[in-house]
């Protein structure tokens, strides 16, 4: 009987590691670190002046089960983030099993142009126009720089990563802006969502570690379901720059939206999605060809 006894204890004891270890067999006692890229409504201390970027929130999602660091950049486009090499940073310091999470598009409109300084023209953040592997070759700062297209820089970050070992590399499409400004509900998906997207299916979607998140449109879902009065008094300095309640909100919904997809990353989080769900609203509807 006591030897029974025993060696159920050893069969548990040796489950619990089995169980443990597949998760991450290296580091066993160790956990993932979710890097974020991002701009101001991704950063710490946001836009300033008391607003914040909602990946500072990010952590409460994942308890203890993983870390996060958020390395997103007041005023950055996927252009100046890789330019200044913060996603080099980020893939220097990263570690095999980690996760990171790109959004980008609110600084990356527009046309480069010839002569730009920091401060002036397109302030070398807009990235070439197009889809594909297109560039165009502009002086900014009085350097020659071969400006490449909004997918160009997020893939060849989200490679670099994968090559590093990450577990997984996440694509979000970018933010809305207050979605209740013109006094009704409005919100069209951008293109920087639609190139995020896009960028997600070139590399290989899920089956290649690379997933996508409708981060706009979960957090324009929770947008409308709060209202415009609580909306508006949760974007104190301009219509995309967000005071902590609502930071909070969109780190929910981009949760969500990882809860609705098939990525091991929604595996870590503390929350129930049934419990999300019931505050910032229903997973959205997807179709088989949708890379979540
Ligand atoms: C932010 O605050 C600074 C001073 O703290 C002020 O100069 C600036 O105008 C403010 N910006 C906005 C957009 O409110
Ligand atoms: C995030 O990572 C960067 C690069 O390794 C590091 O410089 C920074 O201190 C980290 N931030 C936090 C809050 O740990
Ligand atoms: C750019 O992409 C097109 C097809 O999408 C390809 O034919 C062409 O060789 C590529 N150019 C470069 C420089 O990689
Ligand atoms: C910038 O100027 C160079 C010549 O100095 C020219 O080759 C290039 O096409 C110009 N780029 C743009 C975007 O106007
Ligand atoms: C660009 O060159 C001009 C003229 O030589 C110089 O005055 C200016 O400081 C330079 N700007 C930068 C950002 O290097
Ligand atoms: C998960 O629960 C924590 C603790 O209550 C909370 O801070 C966080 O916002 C929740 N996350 C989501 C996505 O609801
Ligand atoms: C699947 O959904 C996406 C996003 O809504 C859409 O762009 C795509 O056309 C849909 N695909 C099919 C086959 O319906």
């Amino acid at each position: 009987m006591m030897q029974l006894y025993y060696s159920l204890l050893a069969f548990t004891a040796i489950t619990s590691i089995a169980s443990s270890s597949t998760l991450r067999s290296e580091r066993p006692y160790d956990v993932p670190t979710i890097w974020v890229a991002g701009d101001s409504t991704t950063a710490p201390d946001g836009g300033h002046n008391g607003t914040e970027g909602w990946a500072q929130y990010l952590k409460y999602s994942f308890g203890s089960n993983a870390k996060v660091n958020n390395s997103a950049y007041a005023g950055r486009s996927a252009r100046s983030f890789t330019r200044e090499g913060r996603f080099d940073r980020i893939a220097n310091a990263l570690k095999a099993g980690d996760w990171v999470v790109i959004e980008f598009g609110i600084n990356d409109g527009g046309v480069p142009r010839n002569g730009s300084t920091s401060t002036t023209g397109d302030k070398g953040r807009a990235d070439c126009p197009g889809a594909g592997n297109e560039t165009c070759v502009v002086v900014y700062n009085n350097a020659t720089e071969v400006v490449q297209t909004f997918p160009t820089y997020i893939k060849s970050a989200s490679e670099a990563f994968l090559e590093k070992g990450a577990a997984g590399v996440v694509l979000a499409e970018q933010l809305p802006a207050n979605v209740w400004e013109s006094g009704s509900y409005a919100y069209k998906s951008p293109i920087f969502a639609y190139y995020s997207m896009l960028s997600v299916f070139d590399l290989g979607g899920p089956a290649s570690h690379v997933y996508f998140v409708q981060h706009g449109n979960y957090a324009a879902q929770a947008q409308q379901l709060l209202g415009k009065k609580i909306v508006d008094a949760n974007y104190p300095m301009d219509h995309t720059h967000t005071a902590p309640f609502l930071a909070d909100v969109h780190s929910q919904a981009f949760v969500l939206g990882l809860k609705c997809g098939t990525s091991p990353l929604a595996n870590l989080v503390v929350n129930a999605t049934a419990r999300i769900e019931a505050l910032r609203g229903p997973c959205l509807p997807a179709n088989d060809t949708l890379p979540i």
